[in-house]
């Protein structure tokens, strides 16, 4: 008998380099997901495109260099399906039905919504199209009928509102159509930016995983580190040092003498960081090596994108076309 594997949906906005932090934390989950699930890796451009409107110039470059990331770190095209979301217009099929049923008030009440209105000064996000996020995110997921969504937890009401639109429509067409689906949440992300805030596009506090090895040396320089420690001779308290969680999370063998030593007063912070800024560029370093031997051909890249493309829409295709039969539209 084959058993037919769960399908997961998760994706990223191509709003700039993808960083450490988007790598331990999603990434490096995504890599492991692939082996037991049906996976779906969408680059979600028109989200991106949801707050970076009066700015489109970046959107083509970023959105390759997120598939070339992706590939870079171990998501395999012949196990999951890598595509584009504005490449499968099946996607605002469903948005625009989905918005018919939606209600206003959770868009307004929804945290990620209220907090960008707040917080975001440089664009203008009052628009119609931004307050419907969440019911596009929706039909991202319900088009491919995913049981199971990796997110982090910031993503949660996202969620929880895709389960009411499913639930909704269920209800309104007496059908089983959409499955109501399970978050899985991403560990919160251990590692921190440069500056002790999380690690973010925004802050430029990242390092990105294609950085060279001079700028990694640089950045990790730059590291806030255990603000009592003024003088080598003063003992450094680990617990409250950013760079203790890079050595967890890239050297756990060495935080135990790392630890000790920082305590005794036995190393230096410049000399700590410089151990560190040489493991960072060690295990970079495949994923610079791989992203420029994908990007020598950038024909199989593309070439990727456009098999993907192809899957995606076939199950796009199916899911739409049964839809519109409940609808009463005809094709
Ligand atoms: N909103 C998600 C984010 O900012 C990106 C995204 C778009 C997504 N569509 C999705 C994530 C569907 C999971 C499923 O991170
Ligand atoms: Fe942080 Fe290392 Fe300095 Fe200790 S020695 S405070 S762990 S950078």
């Amino acid at each position: 008998m084959i058993m037919l594997k769960k399908r997961i949906l998760s994706g990223m906005r191509p709003t700039g380099k993808l960083h450490l932090g988007h790598l331990v934390g999603a990434l490096d989950n995504w890599v492991k997901l692939q082996e037991e699930y049906d996976c779906f890796f969408m680059i979600a451009d028109w989200h991106a495109l949801m707050s970076e409107y009066e700015n489109p110039a970046d959107l083509k470059a970023n959105t390759l260099d997120i598939a070339l990331d992706w590939l870079a770190c171990g998501i395999d095209p012949k196990k999951s399906t890598i595509f584009v979301q504005s490449q499968v217009r099946e996607h605002l099929e469903l948005y625009m039905f989905f918005s018919l049923i939606t209600p206003l008030g959770p868009l307004e009440r929804c945290p990620t919504y209220k907090e960008q209105l707040r917080e975001v000064r440089n664009r203008d996000l009052s628009t119609y199209g931004f307050l419907g996020y969440p019911v596009l995110q929706a039909a991202d997921i319900l088009l491919y009928k995913a049981g199971v969504v990796p997110v982090g937890e910031d993503q949660l009401p996202h969620l929880e509102l895709t389960r009411q639109i499913a639930r909704k429509f269920n209800h309104l067409y007496k059908s089983t159509l959409f499955p109501e689906p399970q978050a899985l949440l991403t560990k919160e992300a251990r590692l921190l930016g440069l500056d002790g805030r999380k690690m973010s596009k925004s802050y430029n506090n990242y390092i990105s995983l294609s950085e060279d090895a001079e700028t990694i040396r640089k950045k990790v320089q730059s590291m806030f580190t255990d603000p009592a420690r003024v003088r080598l001779s003063d003992p450094g308290h680990p617990e409250k040092c950013n760079l203790h969680n890079y050595y967890a999370v890239f050297a756990p063998q060495r935080k135990k003498e790392i630890d000790a030593a920082c305590r005794a007063a036995r190393i230096g912070c410049t000399e700590c960081k410089k151990e560190m800024a040489e493991i960072l560029v060690k295990f970079l370093g495949p994923i610079r090596k791989k992203r420029e031997a994908i990007l020598e051909d950038k024909s199989a890249l593309i070439g990727i994108l456009s098999e993907g493309k192809k899957k995606a829409e076939e199950a796009a295709s199916r899911t739409i076309k049964e839809v519109k039969a409940l609808l009463r539209l005809g094709d």
